[in-house]
């Protein structure tokens, strides 16, 4: 079988696959809130979305070329796909060992069991405060009871759970040593994110990002820890407090990772994209059947990644993160 794989060694291991571009959220860093109609946002309004046997014909021609790890499904808010039980069950069909998924856990509490029995493994839970107000004021929707309660449920039925934290400055820097007790306090894993270039925040960067030098920064106030080295492949440096307990921070910008960033990306239309800052889609819904061809799509988008981000005039909410 042909090898898919760049000079830096870098190949495809990961398949991130959005399901879906709308949100039940409308937070400050995916949806402009100038802009009007936010929560319908979908610049590829007129394209047909896959069907949930349209997504594991495609996730199965890639899987037998790419022997993937683990396909993470993410949105918009991929609790919202109507059939993602179904999915799931058909991507665990495939063999794939790990099916994860990226959630704002608005839907949780109701979903979790069902989600785990259909062959979910683990969860990553958008967690940007947990201050009623500060939530609000990010996320545009009273939700945080309903998020929490679903990081309980999820943690219940023996979902693996993992907390992401985008730290905007000015808006919930405020929250990052309350976010922390509340991981401890819970022994859930916690994972600050810099903020991405992305979207509708691509003009007006500087003013909102904070980097993981300012996060450590506040978290020392607190607490002493010492860093622990990155795993290959792993987005997130992790760092050790005396209590044992683990916190990581994915340093998308002072610390680029894409040296050996193994990500896939296929969204709701059946275009693939090797890179988070490259823009152009791959479309290959004609070459599912032909796997000369497919491979040839491959390589094109491997040669999209960079080494470094470069920003995206893309939101999360296109392209899922
Ligand atoms: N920068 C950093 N993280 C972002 N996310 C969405 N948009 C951005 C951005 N511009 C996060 C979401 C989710 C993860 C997939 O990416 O909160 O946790």
């Amino acid at each position: 079988m042909e090898i898919i794989e760049d000079i830096y060694g870098r190949s495809f291991k990961t398949l991130r696959v959005s399901l879906l571009n709308t949100c039940n959220l409308a937070c400050s860093y995916c949806v402009d809130p100038n802009q009007k109609e936010s929560l319908k946002y979908n610049n590829k309004k007129e394209r047909k979305s896959l069907s949930t046997n349209e997504f594991i014909t495609i996730i199965k021609a890639l899987h037998q070329i790419l022997n993937f790890e683990t396909v993470r499904f993410t949105g918009g808010e991929p609790t919202l796909y109507k059939d993602l039980l179904n999915l799931t069950m058909g991507v665990a069909q495939l063999g794939i060992p790990q099916i994860k998924m990226t959630t704002n856990g608005v839907t949780l509490q109701k979903n979790a069991k069902l989600l785990k029995e259909a062959g979910l493994s683990s969860i990553n839970v958008s967690l940007d405060a947990l201050d009623e107000d500060i939530a609000f004021k990010i996320s545009k929707r009273h939700k945080i009871t309903q998020v929490l309660a679903g990081v309980d449920a999820a943690l219940e039925v023996g979902i693996k759970l993992k907390l992401n934290c985008v730290v905007i400055r000015g808006e919930n820097d405020s929250q990052i040593i309350d976010l922390l007790d509340y991981a401890i306090k819970n022994q859930i894993s916690i994972r600050y994110l810099e903020l991405m270039q992305m979207g509708h925040l691509y003009h007006n960067f500087e003013q909102n990002f904070f980097s993981e030098a300012e996060i450590l920064e506040v978290i020392s106030k607190k607490y002493a820890y010492k860093s622990i080295q990155r795993a290959d492949f792993s987005t997130t440096k992790y760092f050790e407090l005396g209590n044992g307990f683990q916190f990581g921070i994915i340093s998308n910008v002072s610390d680029p990772f894409c040296n050996d960033c193994n990500r896939l990306r296929l969204d709701s239309y059946g275009d693939i994209y090797g890179c988070l800052s490259e823009n152009e889609p791959i479309n290959i819904l004609e070459n599912l059947h032909n796997q000369t061809q497919l491979s040839a799509k491959l390589h094109q988008a491997l040669g999209q990644k960079k080494t470094r981000f470069l920003g995206s005039k893309l939101s999360m909410l296109n392209i899922g993160g």
